[in-house]
């Protein structure tokens, strides 16, 4: 198992057993940044406007804050972004607060 396959999945694994992040640790800010660097642009093509119709469409398929740090990962893994388990942390405290805001 090479390095950058370790950090992966132990990243993968982190978000995993902690499917809640802690709100006095996390940092919406920096979320907010990484996701408008490396998240958006995509969703934008497909959905315009600030692509975050994907967040509040109707039929969207996060439905709490477990799957979301599931899919965060997820797609922070499949993408380029290749987030840190506080930037994955950070991106989904930012997408909770801003559009999913859970009950
Ligand atoms: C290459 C394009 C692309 C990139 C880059 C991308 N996404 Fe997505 N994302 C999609 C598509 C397409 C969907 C809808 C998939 C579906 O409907 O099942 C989606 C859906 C989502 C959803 C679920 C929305 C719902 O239905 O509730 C989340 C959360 C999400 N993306 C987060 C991210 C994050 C975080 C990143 C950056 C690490 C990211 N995405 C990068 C294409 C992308």
């Amino acid at each position: 198992m090479n390095v950058r396959t370790f950090t992966l999945s132990s990243a993968f694994l982190a978000v995993l057993a902690a499917p809640t992040f802690a709100a006095d640790k996390v940092d919406v800010n920096a979320g907010k940044t990484l996701h408008d660097q490396q998240c958006k642009a995509c969703h934008v093509q497909r959905w315009g406007g600030d692509g975050s119709a994907v967040y509040t469409r109707p039929d969207r398929k996060i439905k709490d804050a477990k799957a979301l740090g599931q899919r965060v990962a997820m797609c922070s893994t499949q993408t380029s972004a290749k987030f840190f388990p506080e930037d994955e942390a950070n991106v989904s405290a930012y997408l909770a607060q801003q559009f999913y805001k859970f009950k």
